[in-house]
């Protein structure tokens, strides 16, 4: 079965970008992605291709490439839905904030919107395909609701993960380690599985597109990413030693990534994770083992968020003891705001949380990150629920300019990696700082022995200075 028509429903930070590199690699291949929100999808039709909603290097070159020939953006789902043979769901499947499994499960509501209105709409015979992360055996919910029309239709369902990374989106999905597709393991199912390869197998090469059985493909891409944050937490517990021992976190763990059974990545010590996906995810994987009674298990995999909580709230303490026990009135400017470089996402940044930790001490906050506003700051605040947004408001502000931010501060915090806060004028800024002018490293991108020089007092994590 030859693949003419996609759709793809939640233009977000996934759908967005995969399948403006599927319009962009497969010109035969018409790519219809929807969404609820009207002005996301506003946004991708900017004439102004700058003003796309998602922030990743390249990606507005390829939007720029397919819009308007293969690649359109539209608020009329039942139609793409009708129109397409094959529909990736993609929309967002965050924590449940309510009811059973509040706090961990992840919220499947979305997702059996979609399969609902799919159900409802479709007349021809569709591939339905998981592209949003879910809990394993989450398909067997979506057939048991698209075999129930009762209007003949057949539906095959498929499981593709995403391991994008965001910041590197663009390079991930042209260049990707592997592309996994799950699905049934009858003949129909294998068909369907192989129509989805054959629009992969356009641009990465087979031996990179794995195959497996439904529940697989679901259940690796929640232990890929536990895997991946287990290793931050792995590192940043190592960290916390160091700071004790006179160890240092960065020489520890080249020492041991050179080992090649364990390797260098993913080991920078740091704040502490955030993003959509991580927490969510070992959260969900840990609801699941204590679903099935596996309460070892659960408590093996809750250990890393445990720990990733802990690395964010003691550098937030750190900040506050090191400035003599009180930042109340203080003004600590953030560098960076978003949970990475190179991305506009701020979802579950470490940054929140460090500065929800300092407004309880009062301290007022400047914010300076290379892309994401003040409105982006104060609604990432105001989730929390801590104070009001007033209160918020009058905590934390947000400027357009690096020097700006740090003037008059106490205490600079780096919260994010972006390049740029390597390339400062650093002589400047410490000049405009209140003295003794201190810098919390959270990402340990800055030159200690340079900043100390300076003057700083330097804070790093997993290093004594
Ligand atoms: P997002 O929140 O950026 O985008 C989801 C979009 O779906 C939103 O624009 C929302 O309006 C739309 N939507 C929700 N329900 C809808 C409905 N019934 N009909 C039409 N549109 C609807 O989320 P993001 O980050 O793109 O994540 C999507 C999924 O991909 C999640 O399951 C996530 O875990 C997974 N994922 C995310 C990665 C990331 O780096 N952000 C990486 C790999 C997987």
């Amino acid at each position: 079965m030859k693949i003419k028509n996609i759709c793809c429903i939640g233009a977000g930070y996934v759908g967005g970008p995969t399948m403006a590199v599927i319009a962009h690699k497969c010109p035969d291949v018409k790519v219809t992605i929807v969404d609820l929100n009207k002005e996301r999808i506003a946004a991708w039709n900017d004439k102004d291709v700058a003003n796309i909603p998602v922030y990743e290097p390249g990606l507005s070159e390829i939007v720029a490439s397919a819009r308007g020939k293969n690649l359109f953006f539209s608020t009329d789902v039942e139609k793409a839905i009708d129109e397409a043979e094959m529909i990736f769901i993609s929309v967002n499947t965050p924590t449940k904030t309510y009811g059973l499994g509040k706090g961990m499960a992840a919220d499947l509501k979305n997702i059996e919107l979609c399969a609902r209105q799919i159900a409802a709409v479709a007349k021809t015979d569709k591939i339905v395909v998981e592209k949003s992360t879910l809990p394993v055996r989450t398909a067997e919910a979506l057939r048991s609701i698209l075999d129930n029309t009762g209007n003949g239709v057949k539906f095959q369902i498929l499981s593709n993960p995403e391991f994008l990374a965001e910041g590197t989106a663009v390079t991930d999905l042209l260049d990707p380690d592997r592309v996994l597709i799950g699905g049934d393991t009858d003949t129909e199912g294998q068909e369907a599985i192989e129509a989805l390869v054959q629009i992969y197998a356009n641009w990465i090469p087979r031996e990179r597109i794995l195959t497996t059985n439904v529940w697989s493909s679901e259940l690796s891409k929640l232990t890929a990413n536990a895997f991946l944050a287990q290793r931050v937490s792995s590192i940043n517990a190592i960290s916390e030693l160091c700071e004790k021992t006179g160890a240092d976190v960065n020489e520890v763990a080249r020492a041991i990534g050179m080992d090649s059974r364990i390797g260098p990545k993913f080991l920078k010590a740091s704040v502490g994770f955030g993003g959509s996906c991580f927490q969510k995810d070992i959260l969900n994987l840990v609801y699941i083992a204590k679903n099935y009674g596996l309460h070892e298990v659960a408590d093996y995999w809750e250990q890393v968020i445990i720990m990733n909580d802990h690395q964010k709230r003691r550098f937030a303490a750190n900040i506050v003891r090191t400035l003599y026990n009180t930042v109340s009135g203080k003004k600590i400017a953030f560098l960076g705001w978003a949970f990475k470089k190179d991305t506009n996402d701020t979802r579950e940044s470490a940054a929140i949380y460090v500065a929800d930790d300092l407004l309880k001490e009062q301290a007022n906050i400047a914010v300076y990150d290379p892309k994401v506003e003040e409105g982006a700051v104060l609604y990432d605040l105001n989730y929390l629920h801590t104070r009001s947004a007033e209160d918020n408001r009058k905590g934390v502000k947000a400027y357009a300019d690096p020097y700006e931010a740090c003037h008059d501060a106490h205490a600079i915090a780096v919260l994010t990696e972006w390049d740029e806060f390597r390339e400062y004028d650093w002589q400047r800024i410490y000049n405009n700082m209140k003295k003794p002018a201190f810098v919390f490293d959270g990402r340990n991108v800055l030159d200690a022995e340079r900043m100390m020089k300076i003057g700083f007092v330097f804070c790093g994590v997993g290093k004594a200075y």
